[in-house]
């Protein structure tokens, strides 16, 4: 029988609490800054589903593309009976692997893992439909904190992190998520990730920073979850989009730019922030990669680099790698 469930995994107070404290930490530093999770209410899920679709915004269709030429090669390389999707939004790339395992005739359970409630609930409602007979269980879970793979679930398990999802975060969060990850799992599991990788920057800035503004919504939405949930006077005129690409770094940086000099009050955490004309809050970094960078942080994540796969312009990677 189909069944769709969410669980959510964390304290019914865990997100409140994060987002209180993320913002007390990250708007009274000197480089006032927020991670990029709270980008992703009901809007904000909305909005990243729109750049998807932006003439600019090529990773997307990039991924695809592989995922198209090689799901069948990961379906039978893994022979997976569960499929874990960590930040799996709608979960449409997704299909790609889902129709690859069920031909296979090995897969028996999908489990979507999301910040965003109600992306999981719109995706797994579908997936529900569209998928009779595969049991569909969304996991509502800040994988920072808890990863949110489910332990009794039947091997061996595809864990897959699409989109270049890693990318957002800093290398010292990378090799701890990589890690946490591979603690889970076992030596029959295997991972997908996808890494989005160094180009030229005009190309890349161009996906920040669209012609049609989507970016800077929703860049701009972050102040409208900080307005919504702890009653703050973020004005989201009185900023503008920044896209900027670090190329010591190799990441892009996404950052809200002052107008003007402002005094902004964050009642739901008693504190009131001062931003000078042109201060800026870095609100994402989105780090692109080489193959040797990833191979590097899989390994010393006690992973072992199975496949390498890009599209035909090389805009994107996709990895499957097992533990070590
Ligand atoms: N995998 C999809 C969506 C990428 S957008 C794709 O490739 O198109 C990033 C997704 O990760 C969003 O759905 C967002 O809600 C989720 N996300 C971001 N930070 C998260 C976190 N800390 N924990 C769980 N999900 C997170
Ligand atoms: C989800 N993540 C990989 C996207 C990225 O490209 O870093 C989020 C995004 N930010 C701006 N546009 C898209």
């Amino acid at each position: 029988m189909t069944s769709f469930e969410l669980t959510r995994l964390l304290p019914a107070d865990h997100f409140a609490r994060a987002l209180r404290e993320d913002v007390r930490t990250g708007l009274t530093a000197d480089d006032k800054w927020l991670p990029p999770k709270w980008f992703y209410d009901k809007r904000g899920s909305e909005l990243f589903e729109d750049i998807t679709r932006l003439p600019e915004y090529y990773p997307t269709r990039a991924e695809r593309a592989i995922l198209t030429e090689r799901a069948g090669a990961v379906a039978a390389a893994t022979r997976a009976r569960t499929l874990v999707e960590l930040g799996s939004g709608s979960s449409e790339k997704t299909r790609l692997l889902l129709d690859a395992l069920r031909g296979l005739g090995t897969l028996d359970a999908y489990v979507p893992v999301d910040v965003s409630e109600s992306a999981l609930r719109e995706a797994g409602e579908q997936l529900t439909l569209d998928y009779p007979g595969l049991s569909v269980h969304g996991v509502v879970s800040d994988f920072t904190a808890e990863l949110g793979l489910p332990r009794s679930a039947p091997g061996p398990r595809l864990v897959v992190f699409l989109g270049g999802t890693l990318g957002n975060f800093t290398p010292a969060e990378r090799a701890r998520f990589l890690t946490a990850l591979r603690a889970e799992l076992a030596p029959e599991d295997a991972v997908l990730l996808g890494t989005d990788l160094v180009k030229d920057p005009a190309v890349l800035v161009a996906a920040y920073d669209d012609a049609a503004g989507v970016t800077a919504e929703f860049n701009k939405n972050l102040l409208n979850v900080l307005d919504r949930e702890l009653e703050a006077t973020f004005d989201p005129e009185a900023f503008e989009h920044v896209a900027r690409w670090d190329a010591e770094r190799e990441w892009i940086e996404m950052r809200l730019r002052s107008t003007r000099t402002q005094q902004v009050a964050i009642p739901g955490v008693e504190l009131t922030v001062d931003f000078a004309a042109g201060e800026e809050l870095r609100t994402e970094i989105s780090a692109k990669f080489r193959r040797e960078g990833v191979a590097a942080e899989l390994a010393a994540a006690g992973f072992a680099l199975h496949e390498w796969w890009t599209d035909s312009e090389g805009r994107f990677g996709l990895s499957l790698a097992r533990p070590a």
